[in-house]
């Protein structure tokens, strides 16, 4: 680990950021009937579904159990329960197309459970893990977290329960069936 390394709150603030500005260009094609308009809306869709997936997993299995441990338990059980709406979003969302009347009410109530959730976790819980654990273990964190989030899975599973233990013992099918998926359809790649 370098000197270099971010540490997990910044990492984690930043998927956010990024999440953010997808969210922000969907919000401008909304209601556009170009096909242009409604391909660049399913692309973009797709990337962030795989960046919020990795995202929560990454969270779910590694940052989480942590946060219980160190800062609040009552704060993770909030946190999950709003990851397990939003996957469950996620997935209704999947399965539309962007021409369905009903992809812009998913979308938004997607944004607006995902937006209160950062706020939560920027305003709170990363502010007590700054508080309760020292830099350096954030930063060995940030490293877990960053390699973690190229094994894991890209599509919502609201079936399996979020806790670090089911995501682990579930979690290497489901992502390598994920990624085969990809693969094939060329989900994510523009
Ligand atoms: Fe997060
Ligand atoms: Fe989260």
């Amino acid at each position: 680990m370098s000197d270099e390394q971010r540490d997990v709150i910044e990492i984690l603030e930043h998927d956010h950021h990024e999440v953010e500005e997808m969210f922000t260009e969907l919000e401008s094609l909304r209601g556009a009937s170009t096909e242009e308009a409604q391909q660049r809306r399913k692309t973009l869709t797709e990337q962030v579904t795989i960046e919020l997936v990795r995202h929560s997993v990454a969270e779910e299995v590694l940052v989480y159990p942590q946060v219980t441990a160190k800062v609040s338990a009552e704060e993770v059980e909030h946190a999950r329960k709003e990851h397990a709406e939003a996957e469950e979003t996620l997935h209704r969302l999947e399965k539309l197309d962007a021409d369905d009347p009903a992809f812009d009410d998913e979308l938004a109530t997607l944004m607006e459970e995902i937006r209160h959730h950062i706020e939560d976790e920027e305003g709170e819980m990363f502010a007590h893990m700054r508080q309760a654990i020292a830099p350096d273990e954030l930063r060995k964190l940030g490293a877990r977290v960053e390699a973690f989030k190229k094994v894991a899975p890209t599509r919502p599973h609201p079936n399996v329960p979020n806790d670090a233990l089911s995501r682990t013992v579930t979690g290497p099918a489901a992502s390598l069936f994920d990624r085969m998926r990809d693969l094939a359809t060329g989900r994510g790649r523009d």
